[in-house]
């Protein structure tokens, strides 16, 4: 509880934790350990055992540029950086683990991830990737805070429980001119407003409906006076999708639905598709695995299915090269009415989920080893 409130009050963005990734050394040096930095300078890595099959346990160590508007003893020390997400309770979570597993006689090894900038695009999870972390893994677990849930429970299901969140941006342009002869030219606000509803349309009758793709504008802007057809405007919005398959085929088909959309008026388009991540897919093997575990460590009134939300998460990257499952950690006191969401500024969680959380990722990680 104290290095939760300890990281609680000092968060940090993402690729700034140091002094978040200098607690946890220390920590982890203290009980023998030897962790590694990754070679950004914030996050970690440490193992635990000698030999034998290879499970990862991953945290996520940054925190939200948002203010803390809590009135606690341990709230954010930092003037408009907060731990929103609870990311702070993941990280105690995987420490107190790590240290409970290094106490004991295992019948494998249990690497920590401590991966920092999860909030970020691209997220660190490509970073612990690139650097050959999860080479020889078996299989990788995480917990996440879950605020509809009550303290004691944990949500979990197979498949995929996160949505991916892409950014799309349409830029036209044309030779501009004078609202009374558009046929001259090409009458750019008309088109995008064209691309604007037609591109969204077009993917409900492309798309797969149960894929859950939807497409929406934040941002539209172009011209400043009544009566002159401006030579450039912008869409900008999110296209959010529930499949996986779905969504690695989006980038080509906005392209080209774009392209189809402002053909006949003449117009430029230039479409800038920034991948977000993939949704989170939870192995069967690996959920049936952590399923027992919560069990085993719970009792059978814990486990909760949980469903699939349209948050992004970028513990995805890694069920794409090694399987594994994350579960939802419930944290909301018992009896309580008030509603809290993840992100915002008041966020906060009964701290009983810090040992619950603990009990189901060792138990998980014995499993996985072949303990259990
Ligand atoms: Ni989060």
């Amino acid at each position: 509880m104290a290095v939760r409130r300890d990281l609680h009050r000092h968060p940090e963005l993402g690729r700034q934790e140091r002094r978040t990734t200098a607690v946890l050394a220390d920590h982890l040096i203290a009980a023998g350990l030897a962790p590694k930095v990754l070679a950004g300078g914030t996050g970690l890595v440490c193992d635990i055992g000698a030999e034998g099959p290879l499970v990862a346990l991953r945290a996520d160590i940054d925190a939200l540029p948002l203010q803390d508007e809590k009135d606690v003893a341990y709230r954010s020390t930092v003037d408009g950086v907060c731990h929103a997400c609870g990311h702070d309770v993941h990280t105690t979570v995987v420490l107190g683990a790590g240290l409970a597993l290094a106490q004991r006689d295992l019948p494998g090894r249990v690497r920590l991830v401590f991966q920092h900038a999860e909030e970020q695009m691209p997220g660190g999870a490509l970073d612990v990737l690139a650097e050959g972390h999860l080479e020889g893994v078996s299989a990788i677990f995480g917990l996440h805070c879950d605020p509809s849930l009550e303290v004691g429970r944990i949500g979990l299901s197979s498949g995929p429980i996160t949505a991916a969140a892409d950014a799309v941006e349409v830029r036209l342009t044309g030779p501009g001119g004078h609202t009374s002869r558009p046929h001259n030219t090409v009458d750019l606000v008309h088109v995008l407003a064209t691309v604007a509803t037609g591109l969204p349309d077009a993917l409900s009758r492309l798309v797969d409906p149960r894929a859950g793709l939807c497409l929406v504008w934040g941002r539209i802007s172009a011209g400043n006076a009544r009566n002159a057809i401006p030579r450039e405007g912008v869409l900008a919005g999110t296209l959010r999708v529930l499949d996986k398959n779905a969504w690695q085929q989006a980038p080509e088909l906005v392209e080209r639905l774009v392209n189809g959309l402002v053909a006949p008026y003449g117009a430029r388009a230039v479409v800038s598709y920034e991948r977000g991540v993939p949704p989170v897919v939870n192995d069967p093997g690996a959920t049936l695995l952590l399923g027992a575990a919560v069990t085993r460590a719970l009792g059978p009134s814990a486990l909760v299915p949980t469903v699939q939300s349209l948050g992004g998460e970028d513990f995805a990257w890694y069920l794409d090269h090694v399987p594994g499952a994350m579960a939802r950690l419930g944290v909301r006191p018992p009896g309580s009415e008030r509603s809290m969401d993840l992100h915002q500024p008041t966020f906060d969680v009964d701290e009983g989920a810090l040992q619950v959380g603990v009990d189901v990722l060792v138990a998980a990680a014995l499993a996985a080893m072949g303990a259990a």
